[in-house]
């Protein structure tokens, strides 16, 4: 991209990025996030709060508002926003018309694909090689090796905060092999 001139190379970022919101995550890290991707996950947690996190987006790259989120989404719904790193991440609606504390990375720990959410058989099934994930994306099926990650999903300000996870994972006991 280097060889392109500036003027060119800008509006076509653009257009990138309108198409590639969710699935490449190429904008609206927080302030600094460009400059840092890689560094981010190591951010000890709760530092500063929001400040080690970043706030999820919606397929419009708007901030997800919680409330106006759980008008619109009901009860076991799981769909996709832009999580840290810009990875896509599903928020998750408990049964109790509450947003979980968690949030799933939608990136197959196979080889890297976009799992889509499957209501009717309430699992994640990915469409590249048919690894499957259960509703918390705790891996049922490989070939994928690992669960899908997790992220902290704290509201902060009224909006849906990504913090990452560094904890035990709930789902299988074990430490988070992606922190
Ligand atoms: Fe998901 Fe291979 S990338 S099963």
């Amino acid at each position: 991209a280097t060889s392109i001139p500036a003027d060119d190379r800008v509006p076509d970022m653009g257009k990138r990025q309108l198409m590639n919101l969710l699935l490449l995550g190429a904008i609206a890290l927080p302030s600094g996030g460009m400059l840092l991707p890689y560094t981010y996950f190591f951010v000890p947690p709760g530092s500063g709060g929001a400040g080690g996190g970043t706030v999820a987006k919606d397929a419009l790259g708007n901030d997800v508002i919680a409330e106006e989120w759980l008008k619109n989404h009901g009860p076991g719904d799981r769909t996709l926003t832009q999580g840290l790193k810009g990875d896509p991440t599903y928020l998750v609606v408990e049964n109790d018309r509450t947003l979980a504390t968690y949030g799933i990375n939608a990136v197959c720990t196979h080889l890297g694909c976009v799992v889509p959410w499957n209501t009717a058989e309430n699992k994640f099934i990915c469409p590249c090689h048919g690894s499957q994930y259960n509703n918390q994306g705790r891996v049922v099926r490989g070939p994928a090796p690992l669960s899908l990650a997790l992220a902290h999903a704290d509201i902060d300000d009224g909006k849906v905060v990504f913090v990452p996870w560094v904890e035990t994972d709930f789902r299988t006991g074990e430490n988070p092999w992606w922190s």
